[in-house]
Order: C-alpha cells, then structure tokens, then sequence
C-alpha cells in the first residue's frame, strides 16, 4: 500500500503530538505525517519525541486553524497539495458560568473548535472529493453527545462540530470519503491543566451565590478527581485513533473511555432528553458523597489493574 500523507492539527501538546508520534514511529512505514502547529516556538517537545523520525516520516509545519491564509500556505506545500488523512484535532476548552465569561472568550471557543474544523475543510475537501479518496478524522470530544455542568461553551462547540459532520457525512459517502469522529472523554494533557487553572482565577463576581459557590465547591473541587479517576492518556486516545484509521469501514462515531460509556448511553436511552439531565443533577447535588466515592473506587480498580500487568512483565 502506498504511504498515505497524513495532516494533524494541534501538535504542540497532548493528543495531536502523541498521535503524530505515533504514526510517524509506525513500524510499517505507512504514514507521512505532517504534523502541525499554531506556534512553532512550541514545536521543542514534539521534536524530541519524534525522534529520527523527524525529517523522514515527520514533517512539522505551521498552521493556525483560526486563520484561512495560514491554512492556506501549509496545504501549498504540501506535495500535490495531497492529504490523504486530516485528522482535525486542535482546539480549546472554557468552563464557568457564563454570566462570568465574556462573549469574545466564547466566540474564541467556537472559532477554534468548530470553524477551525470548518475553515480545514473548505481548503481541503474539495481536492478529496476530486481524488474521491479521503479520510476524515475529527477528535470530539463526549460533551459532542451531552452536555455537561459548567461546559456550556465548550459542550456548544463540540455539539456544532457532530452536527456538521453528520450532514457532512451524508456527502461525504456519494464521494468515497470517509468521516469518523473520535470522542474521547476525559484525558489528561496540557487541556486539562490549563481550563483547571483559568477556572480557579476566573472572576466569578458576575454571578449569584448560589452558583458561584456551586462552581467551586462542587465543579472545581471534583475536578481533579475526575482527571485522576476516568481521565485516560493521550497515547491511549491516539492509540484508538490510528485503530480506526486503520479500520476497513471505520465507525463514524468512536467513544475511547468504556469508564464514561454508560453515561453516553443515557442519552441515547431517551428520547425525550430526561434521563441524562436528572441522572447528572441527582449525581452531582443529591448524591455526591456516593458519587465521589465510585470515583476513588474506580481509581483504586485502575491502579490494581496496572499493578497486576507490571507483575506480570518479566524482572530485569
Ligand atoms: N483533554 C481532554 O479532556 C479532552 C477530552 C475530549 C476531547 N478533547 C479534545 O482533544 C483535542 C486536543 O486536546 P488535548 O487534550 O490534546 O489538549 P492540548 O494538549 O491543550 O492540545 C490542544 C492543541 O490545540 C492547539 N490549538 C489551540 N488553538 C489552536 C489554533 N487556533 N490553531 C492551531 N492549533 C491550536 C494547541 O496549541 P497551543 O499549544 O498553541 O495552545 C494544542 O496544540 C481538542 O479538540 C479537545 O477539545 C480533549
């Protein structure tokens, strides 16, 4: 099979470096991964990975998904202009109540997450569609199924981007294309890190409370648990990632945390929207202490698990 050109946003950090690794290092030789960046001042860890594969099955490049000109000029040089795998993976997140953010930090959220998608695609679909060979990968996110508290924006962004993709989709088949989002739930990368410390300096003088102290004492102060508990990898989301790249038909939905699974499933158990919603409030403010203490027991499960595969690998 020839070497596919794979184009990867968002390779500074987290789940787009671990990926472009990945794909580089791939023991078959079967992708060239251009692996891309807003700002290359940031490209140091990224290089490191990669290794000797840099400059060989990695090439990184700049591109700003908010700006069409930056997209624009890293496609151009790409031989061919040929990109045979985009994997749409930058973008950001914002919790809070939302008296206490500002419309232009909400517009950011959704120029990035959502029109950066749509800005990737309007300069690379068309050549798909002509080659009618192509594959799509988004990475979602599990707040593109159902909303979560305090995620208003950020669940908003993400809900934009499966529903452009599923009338997408549609199109997409009549050209030979294929469209797969991944929809991880929690992972902990530099995301994580960053939306946890813009929430805890995050002015909440604009809001009543009642919410406020909501947002702290219930929102911020599970946080961290959360991470610790359900949170998986990046390697691991880029692991899932390349399996359905690899895939004869791949889905055109992927969930990567089986943890997070049953909460997804609520939503698609009722149709009338319920079920998800009263599940999550009764959680969150009528039966936290159980709900705090399934996560330290899902914590303490994972790390027997790990402990038992470390036994199992043979002693230097
Ligand atoms: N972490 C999670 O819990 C989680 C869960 C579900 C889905 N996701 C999704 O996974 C994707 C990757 O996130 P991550 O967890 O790997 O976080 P991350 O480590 O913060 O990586 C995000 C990447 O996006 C880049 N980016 C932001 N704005 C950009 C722009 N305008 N143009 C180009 N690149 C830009 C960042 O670059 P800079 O370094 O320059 O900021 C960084 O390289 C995101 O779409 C996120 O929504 C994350």
């Amino acid at each position: 099979m020839a070497r596919r050109n794979v184009l990867i946003t968002g390779c500074s950090s987290g789940i787009g470096l671990a990926l472009a690794v990945k794909m580089a290092k791939d023991e078959q030789k079967r992708f060239k991964v251009y692996a891309t960046m807003r700002n290359l001042a940031k490209k140091e860890p990224l290089e490191e990975a990669a290794g000797r594969s840099l400059g060989k099955t990695l090439e990184i490049k700049q591109l700003d998904v908010c700006d069409e000109q930056s997209i624009k000029t890293c496609v151009n040089s790409i031989p061919d202009r040929r990109i045979d795998i985009l994997v749409s993976n930058a973008g950001m997140g914002l919790i809070g109540p939302i008296e206490c953010q500002t419309i232009d930090e909400m517009k950011t959220v959704m120029d990035t997450n959502f029109f950066g998608l749509v800005r990737l695609l309007k300069e690379i679909l068309p050549d798909m569609k002509r080659r009618k060979n192509g594959h799509i990968v988004i990475i979602s996110s599990v707040m593109g199924i159902q909303g979560i508290l305090f995620n208003d924006v950020y669940a908003a962004s993400k809900f934009a981007v499966e529903g452009f993709c599923e009338s997408l989709a549609i199109q997409a088949l009549k050209f030979k294309l294929q469209l797969s989002l991944i929809e991880p739930g929690p992972v902990v990368t530099e995301f994580e890190r960053k939306v946890f410390e813009d929430g805890m300096k995050m002015d909440l003088s604009a809001a009543d409370e009642e919410t406020a102290e909501m947002f702290t004492n219930i929102y911020l102060k599970n946080y961290k648990q959360i991470f610790q508990s359900l949170g998986q990898s990046a390697e691991d989301v880029a692991e899932h990632t390349v399996k359905i790249i690899l895939a004869e038909n791949p889905p055109f939905r992927h969930q990567t945390n089986t943890l997070y699974t049953p909460m997804t499933t609520l939503k698609y158990a009722d149709p009338n929207g319920d079920l998800p919603i009263d599940t999550f409030y009764k959680m969150v403010f009528h039966h936290d202490k159980i709900f705090s203490a399934s996560l330290n027991f899902i914590k303490l499960l994972r790390w027997r698990s790990r402990k038992s595969f470390d036994l199992g690998k043979p002693s230097q």
